[in-house]
């Protein structure tokens, strides 16, 4: 697979990075795919999709520990990322960018991953209460301590960014500036796809200019983009799409044009001889956004990890990417 060199610690990975979220977290069925989880991990390391995305959060916990099964196999052949900053709390999802909290917790995922360093390690969110460069400098001392390698940002969420009324990633823009201040950012990550390109505007060119490299979250549309799911699919109640404004019968049916879109640019790919999906039009469409940009598809079945893997080799053309951008907007807000 094409490797890609990003942010100022010079990561060096595979085009294509795995999301291990869905496999503990977010999705339906999440907390019983086990083995077929593990499974998809290696399939994604055989494939040279070396970035493991996850986070303490996800689970809780649980995600780290099924990642630190295969790197206690495998750590020589992955490129970790992890987060902190979040904590499930009973009712709610709480921000803890305290650095003693940071430094505990650190150690706490190092543990469950089996290894010891992180190669990248992100704040998955400010915490409102902590100056961020405060946070951020336990995270650096946790670099000078050779416990982490690279230090990451994930963006603000988007509740909170429409609160404040600004563009989507303004405020994400101005934490980086700060924390830049006092260690340097190796990545970000935030969400980009063809149907959430809000990180076009700013965002992706803020990391070009600096040598930062943009993770590029949901990069599937949460599976949208893949074509497989119908409108109308009904999601358990503890998948975040049963909750998303995207994903009403009303929104999901009057989305498909983008599904077709991709359907077609799929099509003629496919007709030079092998099968090309929308999945891998959808990812190689985010590659073609820049050099630093390294999408990280979410998936729990090898069957997903391979296919995604794929799009790595997949090249568009101009024309391609002047079908999908005259693609219709998505109706339905991001969040
Ligand atoms: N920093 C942050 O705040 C943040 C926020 C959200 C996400 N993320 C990261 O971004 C990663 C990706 O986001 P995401 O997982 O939410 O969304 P996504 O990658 O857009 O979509 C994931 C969904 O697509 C399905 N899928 C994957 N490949 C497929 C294929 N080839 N054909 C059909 N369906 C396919 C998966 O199914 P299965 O689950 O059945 O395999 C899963 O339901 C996460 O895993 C996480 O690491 C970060």
């Amino acid at each position: 697979m094409e490797r890609r060199t990003i942010g100022a610690a010079t990561l060096d990975v595979g085009a294509i990075g795995l999301g291990c979220m869905p496999m503990n977290w977010a999705y339906t069925g999440s907390r019983q795919r086990g083995e077929e989880s593990l499974r998809a991990v290696h399939a994604a390391l055989d494939r040279g999709s070396t970035l493991l995305d996850t986070a303490d959060m996800y689970g809780p916990f649980t995600n780290e520990l099924l990642v630190g099964r295969v790197l206690k196999e495998r750590r020589s052949e992955a490129f970790v990322s992890t987060k902190v900053g979040l904590l499930v709390g009973e009712q709610h999802i709480v921000a803890n960018g305290r650095p003693g909290y940071v430094r505990r917790a650190c150690d706490a995922s190092l543990r469950r991953l089996q290894t010891d360093v992180i190669d990248l390690y992100q704040l998955h969110r400010a915490d409102p209460e902590v100056p961020v460069e405060e946070t951020w400098g336990a995270m650096a001392d946790l670099v000078s301590a050779g416990k982490v390698r690279s230090l990451g940002l994930c963006a603000v969420g988007a509740r909170s960014a429409r609160r404040s009324g600004a563009r989507l990633h303004d405020g994400t823009i101005r934490q980086l500036e700060r924390v830049q201040q006092v260690f340097p950012v190796s990545a970000v990550e935030a969400e980009l796809s063809v149907w959430s390109t809000e990180a076009l505007d700013a965002l992706l060119p803020w990391c070009a200019a600096r040598g930062v490299g943009f993770l590029a979250a949901m990069p599937l549309g949460n599976g949208f983009l893949t074509g497989t799911l119908t409108p109308g699919e009904g999601f358990e109640p503890d998948d975040l799409r049963a909750r998303h404004p995207r994903f009403t019968a009303e929104m999901m049916a009057a989305n498909q044009s983008i599904v077709v879109g991709l359907r077609r640019v799929a099509r003629r790919h496919g007709l030079l001889g092998n099968t090309v999906t929308p999945a891998q039009v959808a990812l190689a469409w985010v590659l073609a956004q820049g050099r630093h940009v390294v999408p990280v598809p979410g998936a729990k079945r090898e069957r997903w990890v391979t296919e995604n893997a794929g799009a790595a080799g997949l090249r568009l053309t101009a024309e391609d990417l002047a079908e999908v951008a005259a693609l219709p907007g998505a109706q339905g807000s991001w969040d």
